[in-house]
């Protein structure tokens, strides 16, 4: 294991009601005016907006509304928001929503501080020497934005996607009320669950090993596993839907990387897509998982994917290769039963941006820890995912 750093200073208020917490830390840290920041109205319709409006009236915070921030957010809204933020005098960002939201919300909240091109802070140009504190009151479970410091941006001019992070990004509090959850349509649980386990391959399949993260990476792939279907089958199953949410966080709050060096091929691979094709990132994930997976597989990590099956599945495989491909089976197999795409023709995709999104993914840094690949590799596993 390497030498690692931990801070994790985002307080967590995790459970039913736990938006009621909200007056109190308002209070405490004297705020005065919020930015609150949502995205195309899924907080209207479920009633959390007058919730959140109504607690900040009763403390007389000044409310200023950042609206429309899109699923795979842009860096327009960006500028637009740390310039609201000036303006207003904001001294929190409420970032209530999914991923989308809280990632906008991260670069406002650093743009808030810099006078030049927020995108600045994507291509390395800048880096975040300071930032607003970020409240996430959070209604997807899939990124773990609420507890990381990273967030991802598109930029539509130059059809790029990119990620940036800061330990000063990390939100200063977050509510995990599972019940937000209850809203969200099939097609966006699903995507949030294969994003959820593709944090946890990114991390999993990587070196140098280290047992307790395999273990609790092994645990909340099983947790997912055994609550997916139950959320299927019943949206409104509390248990069900906070196993799903705090394995989300988990997966993705530093804990599972700890002393190791992530792969996030995948990640990186997806971004292409989703900055070429707006897709849904978790869409994308699903299917390319099962690709990279094969791709990467050979004689000398095939034990780590039979470890996997292994433990995760229950595959009793003697032989290792066997086993890593009956698991890779098994991955396949749990994304077409939430009834995730499988292939990207399915959504509208075809080979014409291969290499230009291969090339695109390199540009900005090497991909791949577990196994780096090149862009011919990148464009393979485009094609065994058409
Ligand atoms: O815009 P609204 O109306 O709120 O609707 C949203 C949006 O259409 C809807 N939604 C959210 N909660 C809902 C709901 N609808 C009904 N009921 C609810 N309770 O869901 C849609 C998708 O929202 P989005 O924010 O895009 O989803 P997600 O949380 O999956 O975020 C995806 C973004 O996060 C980035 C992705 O690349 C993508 O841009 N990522 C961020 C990471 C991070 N910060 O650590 C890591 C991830 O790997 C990922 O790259
Ligand atoms: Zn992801």
């Amino acid at each position: 294991m390497r030498n690692f750093w931990l801070n994790m200073p985002t307080e967590i208020f995790f459970g039913r009601n736990q938006i009621e917490v909200l007056s109190k830390q308002l209070k405490k840290d004297g705020v005065k005016s919020v930015l609150l920041a949502y995205g195309h109205g899924s907080i209207k319709r479920s009633g959390l907006y007058d919730k959140i409006v109504s607690i900040l009236n009763e403390n007389s915070v000044k409310i200023t509304e950042l609206a429309g921030i899109d699923p795979n957010p842009r860096i327009t809204s960006v500028a637009k928001g740390a310039e609201l933020c000036r303006e207003n005098k904001v001294d929190l960002i409420i970032a209530a929503g999914a991923g989308s939201v809280i990632d906008c919300c991260k670069a406002i909240a650093a743009a808030r501080y810099y006078s030049g091109d927020p995108w600045d802070f994507f291509i390395r140009k800048t880096s975040v020497k300071k930032a607003l504190p970020i409240c996430a009151i959070l209604t997807l479970a899939a990124t773990g934005s609420e507890m990381n410091g990273g967030c991802v941006l598109t930029n539509e001019e130059t059809q790029e996607k990119l990620p940036m992070g800061s330990v000063r990004l990390k939100p200063k509090f977050s509510i995990l009320d599972p019940t937000y959850t209850f809203t969200l349509p099939k097609n966006q649980t699903v995507a949030g669950i294969a994003d959820i386990t593709s944090h946890v391959f990114e991390q999993y399949f990587s070196y140098p090993e280290a047992a307790l993260q395999d273990y609790m990476s092994e645990a909340v792939l099983k947790t997912v596993i055994e609550n997916a279907p139950i959320v299927l089958e019943e949206p409104e199953n509390y248990d069900a839907r906070a196993n799903i949410m705090w394995a989300g966080t988990v997966a993705l709050n530093g804990l599972l990387e700890l002393g190791k060096d992530g792969d996030w091929a995948t990640h990186m691979i997806e971004h292409e897509l989703s900055a070429k094709y707006d897709i849904t990132h978790g869409v994308g994930l699903a299917i390319l998982t099962p690709s990279w997976m094969k791709k990467v597989l050979d004689s000398r990590n095939c034990s780590k994917f039979a470890k996997y099956g292994r433990n995760v599945w229950g595959i009793t495989e003697k032989d290792d290769m066997k086993a890593a491909l009956e698991a890779i089976e098994k991955t396949a197999d749990f994304f077409k039963s939430l009834g995730l795409p499988q292939k990207l023709s399915e959504i509208g995709i075809d080979d014409s941006k291969f290499e230009e999104m291969a090339a695109s993914a390199l540009k900005n840094s090497r991909i791949g820890t577990f196994k780096e690949l090149n862009k011919e590799d990148i464009v393979e596993i485009y094609r065994m995912s058409l």
